[in-house]
């Protein structure tokens, strides 16, 4: 794609990946940007650079605006590769007189590259430098969500380069919020927020009050991954308020996988039991199906889990247990949970589940449900009864 200007004198150069279906470990069934930004004042500066094999596209396009040797300043918001890989081809070809990053992100880029003789300077929170007409003023945004990462917000253009917040992982050939379908952005933007940055959501809650506090004023956030916002700015931002406070819906989710189908059956009944007791969305998802991070996209939302596993040499399956050691990583917060299984002679599933449930400070309740061999009626039953008094507590906490 060739470059877009947001505003006079500054530029998206970044690349589209229309082809990734895997990030590294999260399914991006519509692929990604990698979005960079051309700033031309007195001093030429470039935001970020893009993932390694996309580097010929970033040439590509700073080289329509400007010839890229003359790039003065090179700004690095964050250092994971996707935005940081092709920064030594990119000092191959342009000779930056300062590369601007955070102290942690000095460390990561050191780590990553070993550029003892690079051109690093240390930009302190809230450090303002003049680039000629305009300036950028630094941000640290610390475990938002590296260590490195920050913001860099430019005043005169009343905009904010967000790195990877208020990102989605989206390709398209529209760049602008309004230019793109906002139900498939919000969908992405959900996702992507779930994903990347859930266990950081107190960090997001300081950042909107930090924000508000500086009074910043902007009309446009550019994030580095996805549209660019400027016109539903309240949209995202409200959404990232609600996201981070835990907020729960009338919402369940039931995790599953299965051998020879009964603790699908299972599934079912515990399904239906949530429905019947008023939870207005439920989802039911296999995992070998379900991608583990559209669960956890689904789960952002929703007050209760109920997660089962057949039994397989004494454990549970490998797909839920792939499924929960990434969920709680993700530290989802303030919700409701239970297990259930069937198994052949040992069954150790619904006990393993029930303690890495509480290992995510997921709140037990309901009585699990463990079966031998196939479920006969009393255990989907069972399995009913236990969709029902979780599904009982979810709408009483939504009313609550
Ligand atoms: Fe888009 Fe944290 O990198």
């Amino acid at each position: 794609m060739k470059p877009v200007e947001l505003k006079k004198g500054i530029y998206w150069v970044g690349a589209v990946d229309w082809n990734i279906r895997d990030f590294h470990g999260y399914s991006t069934y519509e692929g990604t940007t990698y979005n960079s930004y051309l700033l031309v004042d007195d001093k030429i500066t470039l935001f970020d650079t893009v993932k390694k094999e996309h580097f010929p596209a970033l040439m590509d396009n700073i080289s329509q605006i400007v010839d890229p040797s003359k790039i003065d300043y090179l700004v690095v918001n964050h250092v994971e590769t996707d935005h940081s890989g092709s920064l030594p081809q990119f000092l191959q070809v342009a000779k930056p007189e300062t590369i601007y990053c955070s102290d942690m992100g000095q460390k990561a880029l050191m780590g990553h590259f070993h550029g003892n003789a690079w051109p690093l300077k240390v930009a302190q929170n809230g450090e303002t430098v003049n680039l000629g007409k305009t300036k950028v003023q630094f941000l640290e945004t610390r475990m938002l969500h590296w260590p490195d990462s920050m913001f860099s917000y430019l005043p005169d253009y009343k905009l904010l380069i967000s790195n990877d917040a208020f990102g989605e992982h989206l390709a398209s050939s529209g760049r602008f919020d309004d230019e793109v379908d906002m139900n498939l952005i919000m969908e992405q933007a959900v996702k992507y927020y779930a994903n990347i940055l859930w266990p950081y959501s107190g960090l997001v809650q300081k950042l909107i009050t930090t924000i508000k506090e500086l009074k910043l004023d902007f009309d446009m956030i550019a994030p580095d991954h996805g549209v660019i916002w400027r016109k539903n700015l309240n949209t995202i931002i409200s959404a990232y308020e609600r996201w981070s406070s835990y907020q729960a819906g009338n919402k369940a989710v039931v995790v599953y996988d299965t051998m020879w189908k009964s603790t699908e059956e299972m599934a079912r009944y515990i399904t239906q039991g949530l429905t019947d007791a008023g939870v207005k969305d439920v989802h039911q998802m296999r995992l070998g199906v379900s991608h583990r991070s559209d669960v956890i996209a689904q789960l952002l939302e929703a007050k209760a889990i109920i997660a089962g596993s057949s039994t397989l040499n004494n454990n549970m399956l490998p797909s839920m247990a792939d499924y929960l050691t990434y969920m709680k990583g993700l530290r989802p917060g303030q919700k409701i949970g239970a297990a259930f299984g069937s198994y052949g002679w040992s069954g150790e599933a619904v006990k393993d589940i029930t303690a890495m449930l509480k290992a995510a400070n997921i709140e037990l309740k309901g009585e699990n449900v463990r079966h031998q061999w196939v479920p006969d009626k009393a255990a989907l039953a069972n399995s009913y009864k236990l969709g029902l008094d979780i599904g009982k507590e979810v709408v009483a906490a939504c009313k609550g």
